[in-house]
């Protein structure tokens, strides 16, 4: 069996890039923009053709990818010693010598295979088995820095080994210093805000921002920071053939798209101790020109325009009674009634009470997952006036 990519590859290859259920089209969105070829969703990921540049670059810029994963081998396997011996037979020393270290991280859906841990396992002691007979000397496991990560993921008896481009997450920003209780990963603020439609040239609010996340992802769209610029890691750095020629000048023209324009975004959270940190990791994300943060309920809120789009990520879950769910989508309803006519509100909850008390109808209703919470995404479009808001807010939807 031969490798799909090498080192040492010129030509375009396949790359998979990984995602949160729900924000498929918005990243395959994304990779068209950056000049994916055969861009093709599927779920929670999309795939799509490039270079070693477009690599550095999707990396660097993605706001709704995971992981940007590079194929490099495919097989079947029925069971362990199927894997183990398909992993031995490939030439791993194109890829790394007895003296570096890798880390191997794996996803299985298999009857045959249902320990991550274990295929993890498997797939390490083939590939150092293959030194060890070899050379008498093996690669060693790193967790941290790893010189090679791999990703094996497994679905039914089809095994994918992919070299993983990112390292860390693409979610671990690093504008993030401090977290609240339930902070939400920067993929999904970021993916949650494009979903919106908001455009820069409107108010955004974000008034239960917590650590801020929804506001600083909306902020750094609008000014083109690229997402990776706070970070210095990329797992390609670390690989034999990385081009710090090629990084350069792809990261300096990414950074010269940023724009000094500041937008008008609002983050208030009724916990002083919150708007603090969020207003940490604002200045941490150089976004303190456009994200104005308030230690302010939303309820007593009253909006300096008269439109512009409103996300809300109310505390749900395990964490409140339902009585107070309840209570609190009311009070929600009502505010958004009274206050925010012109606007469009979007909310996101795993709660059916929620949606069930808010009194509104949804215009839109979008599946998405908060870690391992399914939440629905609603939008509500709050018309200055009409009759159809009238009639849509007196009825009292159920999903
Ligand atoms: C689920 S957390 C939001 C997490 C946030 N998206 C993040 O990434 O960190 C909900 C937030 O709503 C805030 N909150 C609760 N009631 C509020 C209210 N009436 N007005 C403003 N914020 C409120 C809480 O203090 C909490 O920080």
């Amino acid at each position: 069996m031969k490798f799909l990519y090498t080192y040492t590859q010129k030509e375009d290859f396949e790359i998979k890039f990984t995602t949160f259920f729900g924000l498929e089209e918005v990243l395959a969105n994304e990779l068209k923009k950056l000049g994916g070829k055969d861009v093709t969703p599927f779920k929670r990921g999309v795939s799509a053709v490039g270079d070693i540049g477009f690599l550095y670059k999707c990396n660097l810029n993605l706001h709704t990818a995971l992981k940007v994963l590079i194929p490099i081998a495919k097989f079947k396997a029925e069971n362990e010693q199927d894997l183990y011996d398909a992993i031995k037979s490939l030439e791993w020393e194109q890829f790394l010598t007895f003296d570096d270290t890798l880390m191997i991280e794996s996803v299985a859906n298999s009857e045959a295979f249902t320990h991550s841990l274990f295929i993890s396992q498997k797939v390490k002691d083939a590939l150092v088995d293959r030194f060890r007979e070899k050379f008498g000397k093996r690669p060693s496991v790193d967790l941290v820095h790893p010189g090679l990560r791999l990703y094996v993921h497994i679905y039914k008896n089809e095994v994918t080994v992919n070299l993983d481009s990112s390292g860390e997450p693409l979610y671990k920003r690093g504008y993030r210093a401090h977290i609240g209780e339930a902070p939400m990963k920067e993929v999904l603020a970021s993916g949650l805000v494009k979903l919106s439609g908001w455009e820069p040239h409107q108010l955004l609010i974000d008034s239960m921002t917590g650590s801020g996340t929804i506001a600083i992802e909306a902020a750094i769209w609008a000014a083109g920071i690229p997402p990776g610029y706070y970070r210095d890691e990329f797992g390609f750095k670390r690989w034999k053939n990385f081009d710090e020629k090629l990084y350069d000048t792809i990261f300096d023209s990414s950074i010269g798209k940023i724009s000094d324009k500041a937008v008008d975004i609002l983050a208030t959270d009724s916990d002083s101790q919150m708007t603090q940190k969020a207003l940490t990791n604002v200045k941490k994300a150089k976004v303190e020109d456009s994200v104005k943060v308030l230690h302010q309920s939303f309820f007593d809120i009253q909006p300096s325009r008269s439109s512009g789009v409103i996300i809300l990520n109310p505390p749900y879950g395990e964490r409140l009674p339902v009585k107070e769910i309840e209570a609190m989508a009311k009070e929600i309803g009502s505010k958004l009634k009274k206050d925010f006519k012109g606007f469009t509100a979007w909310i996101i909850t795993s709660s059916p009470e929620f949606i069930k008390n808010i009194g509104l109808r949804p215009t839109r209703k979008i599946q998405v997952y908060n870690g391992s919470l399914e939440c629905r995404y609603l939008k509500y479009e709050m018309y200055e006036g009409s009759k159809k808001a009238v009639k849509n807010n007196r009825e009292n939807p159920e999903l």
